[in-house]
């Protein structure tokens, strides 16, 4: 059965370039991000492993561990992470799970054998501290994902997580929200949002977000 959003993510122990990783434990009480790639060496993959290299202080103001995943061994991923950092221009700060025996890779659903029957794609998974799956995105092994939207995304979910707004498309940390339809008593919408809200259609109220401090800014 594939994975859906709520799920549980599962668990596994497998090997990564930090040593054995037992995915829960590992995750401890953080998000996490759990992405795949189709290979080491391989010129996308590199780019997309330096970027998050590079957001580690963005992950870490949200706290969330990004962990990458592929079907190569521990010592390709040990090779490779000298490559990535040499060519990026970053330090890779995060495992890569060595997937050969591709025990993970099916756990998650990341081989689709129609386009790759023996690497993985792109998949990602945004997981929360309760180990529920919140985000899952596949892209195609020629597209690098945007590292900004899964920020973007997680903003999101850490918001609508505490306050009973939803985020519009295209939406930014400190940009109007939406109040969720089933918020209806004007006194509690008063309460929570003392801003005040645009009524532009009966479904449709927008607000100031309502979170001032985004970053500790
Ligand atoms: C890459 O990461 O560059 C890549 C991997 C597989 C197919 C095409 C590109």
């Amino acid at each position: 059965m594939s994975l859906r959003l709520g799920d549980i993510a599962p668990d596994f122990e497998q090997q990564s370039s930090d040593g054995p990783i037992r995915f829960h434990e590992w995750l401890g009480d953080s998000w996490g991000v759990l992405f795949s790639h189709p290979a080491d060496f391989t010129p996308v993959c590199t780019t997309e492993l330096g970027l998050t290299a590079k957001l580690k202080d963005a992950f870490a103001e949200r706290d969330v561990k990004a962990i990458a995943l592929s079907v190569d061994s521990v010592d390709s991923h040990l090779e490779w992470i000298k490559d990535i950092n040499e060519t990026q221009n970053c330090v890779v700060n995060f495992p890569i799970i060595a997937d050969p025996d591709r025990k993970v890779s099916e756990l998650y659903g990341m081989i689709h054998p129609k386009a790759d029957d023996t690497h993985t794609v792109r998949s990602l998974f945004v997981i929360d501290p309760n180990k529920v799956i919140r985000l899952m995105i596949t892209y195609p092994a020629s597209t690098g994902r945007n590292f900004n939207e899964i920020l973007r995304v997680i903003d999101s979910l850490q918001l609508t997580d505490n306050h009973k707004v939803a985020t519009p498309g295209n939406w930014e940390r400190g940009e109007d929200v939406v109040i969720v339809p089933s918020l209806q008593d004007e006194e509690e919408i008063k309460q929570r949002f003392p801003k005040g809200y645009d009524k532009v259609r009966h479904y449709l109220r927008m607000t100031p977000d309502p979170k001032t401090n985004w970053g500790g800014e």
